[in-house]
C-alpha cells in the first residue's frame, strides 16, 4: 500500500469572500486527507489562495485599497473559516510568498532553457474575470462568465502547449485514472481532438510575479494561471530556497487534486503540459467536481447567487455544513443548494438518526446505570457484523471519491442501531437491557471510527460523551467489544438540536 498520500485543492481568488463552492472542494480534500491519514499514511494536504492577477488587481481598485491589503485581509478570511470547519490542511500557500515567486520563475526558466518557453506577440480578446484568452470562435463574449472581452494586443512569451497534444493524448490513454470521473474525460478527450494553440504566459499587469532576469520583459508579470498552477509544486518547496526539497521528494507526485468542472482546461492540459515539459511526473488523478446551483445557474459571487458559508456555519453548525456538501449529492454531479434541502438533511440525517440515538440511549445510563455503561451482555452478532464488515466497502468509496456512497453506508449502521434500540427497548428494564445499552455504546464507538473524516468535531463529542476518548480509534480498534464496562458518560444538550 502506498504510504505517503498528497492532496490539493485549487488555490481560490482573493477578490471576494469564500463561498459555498469554495468550502465544497475544501471539505472533501479534507475528508479525503483525514480518511488517509486514518489508514496510517503521511498525508500532505495542500490549500491557498490565488493572489496576483488583473482581477484581484481591478477589485482592490474598486475598493480603493492595494492589492496586497485585499489579499491579506481575503486570505485571512479563508483561513479562519477554514479553521472555522475544522480543515487540516498541512500547508496555506499565498502566491504573494516570496518563496512561490521563486518557483515560479524557476520553472519558467527551465521550460525556456528547454525551449518551450518562445517570445511572440499575442492578440485577441482577453476575459478579466476569468484570467483567460478567449478563442476565435467564442467572439467578445466570455463563454464562461458571459461578459464582454478586452482586446489585448502584447509581446509576450509563449509556452509551447501545441507540441504536448500529443503526449497528452497517449498519456491519457495509458493512464484512464488521470482525469475523473468519466464524462470529464470525455470532455478532455474533445479539447484534445483539435489542434491547441500555444499559450500566452505574460500580462502587461503590475500585479504578479515578474519574469526571470534571464528572460526580460519591461512591464510584464507571468500569466496568473501558470503562476497559480505552479502553487502545486512550490508548496511542497519545489525549487524554491526554503528546505532542501525534502517535502517535495516524500510527497510529489499529487495522488488527487480536486478541482470545479470550471478550470479542467487548465487543470487536465494546461497542467499536465507544463509538467510533461519540466520532465516531472504527473498527478495520479485530478478529479472535476460538480457545480452547486442556485436558481439553475452555477453558484458565484460574480452572479450574486452565493450562499454565504459563514452564515450557515452559525446558523447549523460548521460540521452540518461539511456534512451537508458531502451527503446531499454524489462528488462529480450537479446539486441545487438550497436552505430548505440543507434543513431537511440536517433534521433527518444529523438530527433524528445520529444526535437522537446518542441522546436516547446516553440518557438511560444516566438514569438508569448510575452513569456508567453496564457490563456487556450477549454480543448482537448480526448488528456487530453489519457495522465491521462495511469497512472494505468504505475503502473502496473513498478510493472512487464516493463520499455520497462512503455516508449512505455508514447511516446504514447509525439506522441499525436506532432499529435495535427501539426492537430492544431498553427503557423497559428487562434484564438484557444492560448489555443493550452497551452494545449501543459499542455500535457508536465503531461508526464515529467512521464519520470521524466527515464530522471530526462530532465524534470528539461523542467521544467525550462515552469517556473514550483515551481508546484508540481508527481501522485497528474495529473489533467488537472493546468498550470498557464502568466507564463513566456524560450525557449534555442534543448534538444537533432540531431546526424548524
Ligand atoms: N484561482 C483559481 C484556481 C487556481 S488553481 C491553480 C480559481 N479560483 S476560484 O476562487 O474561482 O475558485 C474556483 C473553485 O472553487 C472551483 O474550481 C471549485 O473548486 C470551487 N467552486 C467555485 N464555485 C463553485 C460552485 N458553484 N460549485 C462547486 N464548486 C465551485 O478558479
Amino acid at each position: 500500500m502506498e504510504k505517503k498520500f498528497y492532496v490539493t485543492t485549487p488555490i481560490y481568488y482573493v477578490n471576494a469572500r469564500p463561498h459555498i463552492g469554495h468550502v465544497y472542494t475544501t471539505v472533501a480534500a479534507d475528508a479525503l486527507a483525514r480518511w488517509h491519514r486514518m489508514l496510517g499514511k503521511k498525508v500532505f494536504f495542500l490549500t491557498g489562495t490565488d493572489e496576483h492577477g488583473s482581477k484581484i488587481a481591478a477589485a482592490a481598485e474598486e475598493s480603493g485599497v492595494s492589492p496586497e491589503l485585499l489579499a491579506g485581509e481575503m486570505s485571512g478570511r479563508f483561513g479562519k473559516l477554514w479553521e472555522t470547519l475544522g480543515i487540516s490542511h498541512d500547508r496555506f500557500i499565498k502566491t504573494t510568498e516570496p518563496g512561490h515567486a521563486e518557483t515560479v520563475r524557476g520553472v519558467f526558466l527551465d521550460l525556456w532553457r528547454r525551449g518551450d518557453i518562445y517570445r511572440g506577440t499575442y492578440e485577441g480578446n482577453y476575459c478579466v474575470a476569468c484570467e483567460n484568452y478567449l478563442s476565435a470562435a467564442d467572439g467578445d463574449t466570455c463563454p464562461d462568465c458571459r461578459r464582454n472581452s478586452e482586446k489585448l494586443a502584447e509581446d509576450t512569451y509563449f509556452f509551447r502547449l501545441s507540441k504536448y497534444r500529443a503526449p497528452l493524448r497517449e498519456f491519457m490513454a495509458a493512464h484512464p485514472e488521470f482525469v475523473q470521473p468519466g464524462r470529464i474525460r470525455d470532455e478532455v478527450e474533445n479539447m484534445l481532438a483539435g489542434p491547441l494553440p500555444d499559450l500566452s504566459l505574460t500580462r502587461r499587469c503590475n500585479w504578479g510575479v515578474g519574469l526571470p532576469e534571464e528572460t526580460p520583459g519591461p512591464g510584464l508579470t507571468v500569466y496568473v494561471w501558470f503562476d497559480a498552477l505552479l502553487n502545486y509544486l512550490s508548496g511542497l518547496g519545489y525549487r524554491s530556497g526554503d528546505g532542501d526539497g525534502e517535502k517535495f521528494r516524500a510527497f510529489w507526485p499529487p495522488d488527487i487534486q480536486l478541482v470545479g468542472k470550471d478550470i479542467i482546461r487548465f487543470h487536465h492540459i494546461i497542467w499536465p503540459a507544463i509538467l510533461i515539459a519540466a520532465g516531472l511526473p504527473l498527478p495520479r488523478t485530478v478529479f472535476a467536481h460538480g457545480w452547486w446551483l442556485t436558481g439553475g445557474e452555477k453558484m458565484s459571487k460574480s452572479r450574486g447567487n452565493a450562499a454565504d458559508p459563514e452564515e450557515y456555519c452559525r446558523l447549523y453548525g460548521a460540521e452540518a455544513l461539511r456534512y451537508f456538501l458531502l451527503a446531499e449529492v454524489p462528488f462529480g454531479i450537479d446539486g441545487v443548494f438550497s436552505e430548505a434541502a440543507f434543513r431537511k438533511r440536517y433534521n433527518s440525517d444529523l438530527a433524528n438518526d445520529l444526535g437522537n440515538l446518542i441522546h436516547r440511549f446516553c440518557h438511560l445510563i444516566t438514569t438508569s446505570h448510575h452513569g456508567v455503561i453496564p457490563p456487556a451482555g450477549e454480543t448482537p452478532a448480526p448488528l456487530a457484523a453489519a457495522a465491521l464488515d462495511i469497512f472494505p466497502e468504505l475503502g473502496e468509496c473513498m478510493d472512487r471519491v464516493d463520499f455520497f456512497g462512503y455516508l449512505e453506508k455508514t447511516r446504514s449502521v447509525i439506522a441499525a442501531g436506532n432499529l435495535y434500540m427501539d426492537e430492544k427497548a431498553p427503557w423497559r428494564g428487562e434484564a438484557d437491557a444492560p448489555g443493550v445499552l452497551y452494545n449501543l455504546a459499542e455500535l457508536s464507538r465503531i461508526f464515529c471510527i467512521y464519520l470521524e473524516p466527515f464530522l471530526p468535531a462530532t465524534v470528539g463529542a461523542i467521544r467525550k460523551r462515552l469517556g473514550i476518548t483515551g481508546l484508540p480509534s481508527g481501522p485497528g480498534a474495529l473489533e467488537w467489544g472493546r468498550t470498557v464496562a464502568g466507564t463513566r458518560v456524560s450525557p449534555g444538550e442534543p448534538l444537533f438540536p432540531r431546526k424548524k
